[in-house]
């Protein structure tokens, strides 16, 4: 396969970026009513300005400040504390493989590297056509499926270095591609942050959702029988506390 080489996503061009309009300020009122503090609203909100903006901008972080009184300190200090929130735009797809313990040794390291080969991309960069951007990853919490590699959040299980090329050429090539569990077709990353700021795109059940590995103990422990200890019910509960209280 030849190395493609993308060009590298110049600084921020804020000229490009769509702007945070009018019906994102009532998208993030809407989520705002949701919860007793509008303060709690603030990881959906981080994740509605992505699905405007594909990162979370300046404007992104002043629009959090001012409807949920606190400083941009404080929303930036959250903002950049999680991953999954971008300080520059992501990729379209954005590619996150895996490189923790399981995932490396079955494969997870040379995948990151034959993906950097391939693309010209390292760690936390961004093509410059948009398309795709690169992510070195702690854990999918997919090792069942170890190597994993994930597309905005979805999942492409065992993975091979030649997989996870095919998987970016088709992508960049705009083949239709779907993950091995979860909806028949990969969204986007704006598209999937919309999801995550709690607009449903109503796929959450297409797919496979848990597959056989994920299962197996599951199965397992059917078969031979066993059972968790039943939890005490309420009543037990507070009888055991009161003995225990009575008792010291
Ligand atoms: S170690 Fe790779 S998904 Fe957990």
């Amino acid at each position: 396969m030849a190395r493609v080489q993308l060009d590298l996503q110049p600084s921020v061009d804020r000229s490009i970026v769509p702007p945070l309009t009018e019906t994102t300020r009532l998208e993030a009122h809407e989520i705002i009513a949701r919860y007793p503090k509008a303060r709690s609203a603030l990881l959906p909100m981080l994740h509605l300005c992505q699905s405007v903006q594909g990162y979370v901008s300046p404007d992104g972080i002043a629009l959090c400040s001012e409807e949920l009184g606190l400083t941009k300190a404080e929303v930036g200090a959250v903002a950049t504390f999680y991953t999954m929130y971008r300080r520059r735009p992501a990729g379209s797809y954005h590619v996150g493989v895996c490189t923790n313990t399981l995932c490396a040794v079955l494969g997870g390291d040379e995948i990151l590297a034959a993906l950097e080969e391939h693309t010209g991309l390292h760690h936390d960069q961004t093509s410059a056509d948009g398309t795709i951007s690169l992510e070195h990853i702690e854990c999918n919490a997919a090792c069942d499926y170890a190597p994993v590699v994930m597309v905005n959040w979805e999942f492409y299980d065992d993975q091979t270095p030649q997989s996870a090329i095919d998987l970016v050429d088709k992508l960049r090539a705009g083949e239709p591609v779907a993950p091995t569990r979860g909806p028949l077709r990969q969204c986007t990353f704006k598209e999937m942050s919309r999801v995550l700021a709690g607009f449903p795109d109503g796929l959450a059940t297409e797919g496979v959702q848990a597959g056989p590995a994920t299962l197996a103990g599951f199965e397992l422990a059917k078969e031979r029988g066993d059972l968790a200890p039943a939890y005490p019910d309420e009543a037990d509960r507070v009888q055991g506390s009161a003995q225990k209280q009575e008792d010291s």
